[in-house]
């Protein structure tokens, strides 16, 4: 097909959120051969795109992060539009704006907030959200500026999915290994200093139940300079241990790994990491950093972060768990105190509500059939939800992309009526934009980003490294400060 100015199409949606969901949403509109003529415009309230790929994926994936690459593509489409620094809501552009200047609307704004444990002493000094760490460690411009308590001697992280995982292996990850990343000067000077020599990840559930994948699980087995340790007799309370057959096939690779891990480290279950094994703790690339030990419990459920009478985190309190039969957990009335100076709670994300679109407070999303958006009960035509606010916050990247397929299936189907009851839309939404006071942040403004970001490493005598506020990155793509 022809490029067609964006605008001069005929049918005209606006996707909200550059993240995988909205980018694929993007994509499939503008890939339909059998939908009307279609431009897209890409809003998002950062100038940058790619959401979590850009600001969630740890630094040192750098396959996953590649896959900007291919995002990159779709947004460089002649009918597809990026406009960053345009956020939808109070403050921002209204939700019943975009109805006026688009046919239709796709929410693809993901679920940024964390989950929080509900237990006393979750506020104290030291103790964090993963969401925020991550925030730090990946430049988001709304990242607090990082005390971290990194002078901690121990860090606890509770939860045992992939977030958890990631949080864990960068405090204990050598500087020189996250140094050729793009991970951000500071947070990089942070980490070096760092005296966190011991980090455990603990999961109220059993081994069988954790959630991360083998592929990260074991990628901590191999963690030059790091010591990994798992306790046999905390393996052997889940019944699946001995009998791990009528697992799924994830759950009996992470069984399967974790048995090896006690079975090689003989007595104390440790296994030494990657090319620092045999060497000890501390060896390897850890550069100046000292000894590490990263060790896995389960069946421990958090009760209390415990005050160090300073206001500080102590120790967590954990009441030991037993499985119930039912995959579930009971408590057994035995407490343990771990004593920890930092405490990462990484349990989950979840979803806010978006200015006016209806939203299930428990699940965190918005309510929906087939990506179309349920006003009390019945679908509305001309929105449409894809991504972690349409599902929960649970998938991988790809997973994203069947999601935003069915959306715009949803939404071809409604194009026809969306089209001929409105007819092509005069003007164009960026001007509008422009003209209520918005700066949007283009394309051209996004690669002036890129180039910035490029230079910086270079200044730094490292390859790109990401801005990390606000003033930077709007000065970097060209808008005033
Ligand atoms: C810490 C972390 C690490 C991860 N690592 C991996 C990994 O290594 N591999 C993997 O496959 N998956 C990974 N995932 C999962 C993956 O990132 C998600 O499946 C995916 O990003 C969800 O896509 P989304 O588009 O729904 O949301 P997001 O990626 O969160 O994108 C939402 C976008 O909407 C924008 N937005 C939000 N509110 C507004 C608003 N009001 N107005 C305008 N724009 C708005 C945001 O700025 C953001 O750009 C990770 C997830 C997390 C949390
Ligand atoms: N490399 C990657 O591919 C990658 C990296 C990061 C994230 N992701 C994806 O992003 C999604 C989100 O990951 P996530 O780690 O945030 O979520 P997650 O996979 O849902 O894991 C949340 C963890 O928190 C635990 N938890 C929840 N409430 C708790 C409580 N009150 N007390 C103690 N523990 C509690 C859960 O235990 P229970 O099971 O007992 O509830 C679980 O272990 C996942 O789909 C993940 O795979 C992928």
């Amino acid at each position: 097909m022809p490029p067609v100015p964006t605008h001069s199409a005929p049918f005209r949606v606006a996707v909200v959120g550059a993240g995988p969901s909205g980018v694929y949403a993007a994509q499939g509109l503008v890939g339909s051969e059998e939908s009307p003529l279609t431009a897209v415009d890409v809003l998002d309230r950062l100038p940058c795109p790619y959401g979590l790929v850009r600001y969630g994926v740890a630094p040192d994936h750098e396959k996953i992060k590649s896959l900007q690459r291919s995002l990159r593509t779709v947004l460089e489409h002649p009918r597809v539009r990026f406009l960053g620094n345009v956020g939808v809501g109070p403050g921002g552009v209204r939700a019943r704006e975009l109805l006026e200047m688009y046919h239709a609307v796709v929410y693809c704004v993901g679920a940024a907030k964390d989950r929080r444990l509900g237990i006393p002493g979750e506020d104290l000094r030291g103790s964090h959200s993963a969401t925020d760490f991550v925030s730090w460690y990946s430049a988001h411009p709304d990242a607090a500026d990082g005390d971290f308590a990194l002078g901690a001697r121990s860090a606890v992280v509770i939860g045992v999915g992939n977030v958890a995982v990631d949080v864990a292996r960068v405090l204990a990850r050598g500087v020189e290994e996250l140094r050729p990343t793009d991970i951000p000067q500071a947070a990089l000077e942070s980490l070096e200093r760092s005296t966190v020599g011991e980090v455990s990840m603990i999961g109220r559930r059993g081994p069988s139940q954790a959630k991360f994948t083998t592929k990260e699980l074991r990628e901590l087995g191999a963690l030059p300079g790091v010591e990994v340790s798992v306790r046999e007799e905390e393996l052997a309370l889940d019944p699946a241990y001995e009998s791990p057959e009528g697992l799924p096939a994830a759950a009996r690779r992470n069984v399967a790994v974790l048995r090896d891990w006690a079975l090689r480290g003989a007595g104390g279950a440790t296994v030494a990491g990657g090319a620092a094994s045999g060497s000890g703790p501390g060896a390897g690339s850890g550069s100046g950093r000292v000894a590490r030990r990263l060790g896995l419990r389960f069946f421990l459920r958090p009760v209390e972060i415990l005050d160090d009478g300073a206001g500080a985190v102590r120790a967590v309190r954990f009441e030991r768990t037993a499985p119930d039969g039912q995959g579930g957990v009971a408590g057994t009335g035995v407490h343990e105190e771990i004593e920890t100076q930092l405490v990462f709670r990484s349990v989950g994300y979840l979803g806010s509500p978006l200015d006016g679109l209806p939203f299930d407070e428990r699940s965190g999303t918005v309510p929906h059939t087939a990506g179309r958006v349920l006003r009390e009960g019945a679908p509305c035509p001309g929105e449409y939800v894809a991504g972690w606010i349409k599902r929960g916050p649970t998938g991988v990247i790809g997973t994203n992309r069947p999601c935003a397929k069915e959306t715009v299936g949803s939404l071809l189907a409604d194009a026809a009526a969306l089209l001929g009851t409105r007819g092509p839309l005069p003007g164009d939404p960026l001007e509008a934009l422009r003209a209520a006071g918005h700066q949007p942040v283009e394309w051209p403004g996004w690669l002036g980003i890129e180039a910035a970001e490029s230079e910086l490493g270079r200044s730094l005598a490292r390859s790109t490294v990401k801005i990390p506020d606000w003033d930077g990155l709007r000065a970097a793509a060209g808008l005033g400060i």
